[in-house]
């Protein structure tokens, strides 16, 4: 689609083919991945027996670019994502990705595509990197050849209306992830089982379900897509990554803010679900999500009220911190940024 074409006030969360799309290969016997080169963005032609069509073998990244106050393009620590995907490499079975070609292939991606991004107001480009082993494979084993691709599409924050307080239900029928499973890597397979979960929620009014930890079913894990936190006064509270919990990079970044720049204490702890319904505020954070406020939790049939309508007053200082940090509104003291 030509940037003219697309309704830039009002985006959604969801696809917009755009311009190009960067592709890198490997087989799994070479060396190392080599750089890749940017192709017109569209179809891709893979074997019906390939490694990721039978087996789940991929991984994904979610990234934005943002439209700096300046025109420029910002990508926020992308270097985590480098890294989060070349951890995921080596869990899934598949030759890490390099830093520099994961580097390369999102910057090139950015840069390509710079009139599809979004001003602050409107949005922000999505960054969508992807690792699968497209080689066919029989036997349960790794795929011949490996693909890396990022392609990119302007979006709005994943649930609707940014600082909006959400409605979120607590499963007891269903777990995201397990102790020394793959819950701590963006496998494409951690995806799928979470549709159902989610579609239910939705049935019921809610955006989204909170995942209890699959061993007790006693503690908080996350929110579908989204990392969970919880205020109990000045003391910030986010669930310690524990192997099934996946490492955000917008939580870490909310831990340091929240310490840094507003001196609010901050724990990576269990916290019990009981527990978390006492918090003062509640909120999860992701790429995609940003920092969105929870207004309401449900759980064991009971609604959990932390806010009707109204934003907590620490969940939008964080937000505003954070946001004006990835818009260049704020400086950026912490070498986050990397502008194109
Ligand atoms: N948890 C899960 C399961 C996710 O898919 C995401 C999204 O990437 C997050 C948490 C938040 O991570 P990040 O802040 O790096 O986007
Ligand atoms: C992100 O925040 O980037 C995510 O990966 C969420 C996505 C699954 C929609």
């Amino acid at each position: 689609m030509k940037p003219e074409d697309i309704d830039f006030d009002n985006l959604s969360f969801s696809h917009t083919p755009t311009r190009s799309m960067y592709i890198s290969k490997r087989k799994l016997n070479d060396d190392e991945w080599e750089k890749g080169d940017l192709f017109p963005f569209g179809e891709i032609s893979i074997s019906p027996a390939a490694g990721v069509l039978n087996y789940g073998q991929g991984l994904f990244e979610g990234m934005k670019a943002y439209r700096g106050r300046n025109g420029k393009p910002r990508l926020f620590r992308p270097h985590m994502n480098a890294s989060r995907m070349a951890e995921g490499c080596v869990r899934l079975a598949i030759p890490p990705i390099t830093e520099d070609v994961f580097l390369d292939g999102v910057m090139k991606t950015v840069l390509d595509n710079h009139d599809y991004i979004p001003t602050p107001e409107q949005g922000a480009l999505y960054v969508r990197p992807l690792t699968i082993g497209n080689g066919p494979i029989v036997g349960v084993a790794p795929s011949p050849e490996f693909t890396f691709l990022v392609y990119v599409q302007p979006v709005a924050p994943y649930f609707k209306g940014s600082l909006k307080p959400i409605n979120l239900i607590v499963t007891n029928n269903y777990h995201r992830a397990a102790l020394k499973g793959t819950g701590g890597v963006k496998a494409i397979g951690n995806y799928v089982a979470g549709m159902k979960p989610a579609g239910e929620a939705k049935s019921a009014n809610y955006s989204e379900v909170i995942y209890l930890d699959a061993a007790e079913e006693k503690y908080v894990e996350e929110v579908g897509a989204a990392n969970f936190f919880a205020l109990f006064g000045d003391t910030l509270v986010t669930p310690r990554l524990t192997g099934s919990i996946l490492p955000g990079v917008t939580r870490d970044s909310t831990m340091y803010l929240a310490f840094d720049q507003f001196g609010i204490k901050t724990e990576e702890r269990r916290i019990t679900i009981e527990e978390a319904l006492t918090a003062d505020e509640v909120f999860c954070t992701g790429t995609a999500a940003i920092i969105t406020p929870i207004g309401k939790i449900n759980y064991k049939e009971e609604d959990y009220i932390f806010s009707d309508g109204q934003v907590g007053k620490t969940t939008r200082k964080l937000y505003d911190a954070l946001t004006s940090i990835q818009f260049g509104d704020a400086p950026d003291p912490y070498n986050w940024i990397v502008e194109l």
